[in-house]
């Protein structure tokens, strides 16, 4: 159930009016339910905990790049998460919240060697590592500082995601990922690697997917992977599918967590009990937009209401550089009126003040509003505010998370002279 329901026609977050937020944090802000983000990621977690027999053989890596707020990090880390992540930034992030490193994994490409230094220097869990030359860098600082690396390889397993081209990662196009025919020579290489241990597999094949069908065709590659790799001596402890499922935008029906982790787990402990005597493997996930996507809105004021030519639009204070999405993907978010009023409805673009045609929220909704009216842009909850910009000097929104009826501010709304403080004039 969304956490962001009228009540006495107005939208609220849990039990706390979005009205009262935006008088008293201003706009835009976005806002977040705890109790959603909780419940989104016990969904996960119970249904690994029907799944499997010891708790340590399932990990959940809530992904940071979705929403990397500290509040956020915190509150799932207390949930028992662990993070993937794909930064040293981030890195520093999970552990100023109070994350633990022992269930930190770092993805990415173009890990640099400081990030590594670092990440070797905390004991991570595991580096999901995408390519030889990553390998052998890896190698070579883990025996500089005399550390072993953890290591799974992310395997490219070819499987078509069926999602959108930017955010679909695992054909053989992609820049992600070693190919699923150079994947045990690769292995080769890191296991006769000296500072590097060969740990698990990995994948990742796209985000916002509604079906769990390429997720379980992309298991049973890794599964094919693992067996001929034990043929060759190379024992996986771990196999992490990679991202979560899609969440609904506009009334798209994903699969449900439940579901699709039954049917995991089930292809899971059948390839166990014929091959390795039920001996259980690790499975982990990386799930970012369905543990906080639609536990969080943005919250917006209308500034004017403009009778274009062809169009009309609804001038909101939200920008592109909030909420990149629609602008990056076409994305489509919902638009609610805080307070909706009863008057006739008029088809609107909702844009913001950014200079550019692409800056717009939402386009043709037909919305019955006065200058002045709050608007909620609805599931804003990952790739919203960690994929916010400066852009026009504009400070990034507040954030606040919602217990109950209590409002936390979790983010500070930037100030001007606070975009440009790390700049200087030349003599
Ligand atoms: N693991 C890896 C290696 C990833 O690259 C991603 C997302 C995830 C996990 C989390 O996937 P999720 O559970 O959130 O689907 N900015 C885009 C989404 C980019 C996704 C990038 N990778 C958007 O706003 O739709």
């Amino acid at each position: 159930m969304s956490p962001f329901t009228y009540k006495n026609n107005v939208l609220c977050a849990e039990s706390l009016a979005l009205t009262d937020i935006a008088r008293q944090f201003g706009t835009p802000t976005y806002v977040y339910s705890k109790a959603s983000v909780v419940d989104n990621f016990a969904a996960y977690a119970n249904a690994c905990k029907a799944h499997v027999a010891h708790p340590d053989d399932a990990l959940i890596c809530f992904s940071v790049k979705s929403n990397s707020n500290l509040a956020i990090l915190q509150l799932l880390s207390q949930c028992g998460s662990g993070f993937d992540i794909v930064s040293g930034g981030e890195l520093l992030r999970v552990l100023a919240a109070g994350g633990s490193a022992s269930k930190i994994i770092f993805s990415g490409v173009g890990k640099s060697r400081d990030e590594m230094r670092l990440a070797l220097t905390h004991d991570i869990l595991c580096f999901n590592v995408e390519s030889i030359p990553e390998l052998h860098r890896l190698n070579a600082v883990a025996a500089e500082i005399g550390k072993q690396a953890r290591v799974s390889l992310r395997v490219n397993p070819n499987v078509d995601a069926m999602t959108h081209p930017y955010i679909s990662t695992g054909l053989k196009e992609s820049k992600f990922g070693v190919a699923f025919d150079d994947a045990l020579a690769t292995y080769r290489i890191g296991a006769a690697l000296s500072h590097i241990d060969v740990m698990g597999i990995d994948c990742h094949i796209g985000s916002q997917l509604l079906d769990d069908a390429p997720l379980l065709e992309a298991a049973d590659k890794l599964i094919e992977l693992i067996d001929a790799l034990a043929g060759e001596g190379i024992v996986i402890h771990h196999l992490d599918i990679g991202g979560g499922i899609g969440i609904s935008y506009d009334g798209d029906q994903p699969v449900t967590v439940a579901t699709y982790l039954e049917k995991l787990f089930a292809k899971i402990h059948a390839w166990r009990n014929g091959k390795y005597e039920g001996k259980p493997i690790k499975v982990m996930f990386e799930p970012g937009r369905s543990i906080v996507g639609n536990a969080g809105v943005l919250l917006t004021e209308v500034q004017y209401l403009k009778e274009g030519e062809a169009k009309n639009f609804a001038v909101v204070d939200a920008a592109m550089n909030d909420l990149m999405r629609p602008a990056m993907y076409q994305a489509w978010h919902g638009v609610e009126p805080v307070t909706p009023r009863t008057t006739p409805a008029v088809t609107y673009d909702v844009v913001g003040p950014v200079c550019e045609s692409g800056d717009w929220l939402a386009r043709s909704r037909a919305l019955s509003i006065e200058a002045g009216d709050l608007l909620a842009i609805m599931s804003a909850g990952a790739y919203g505010m960690t994929m916010a910009s400066n852009y026009n000097t504009r400070g990034r929104a507040a954030e606040i998370l919602v217990d109950g009826d209590v409002a936390h501010l979790v983010r500070r709304r930037e100030a001007p002279a606070e975009l440009f403080a790390l700049e200087s004039l030349i003599r």
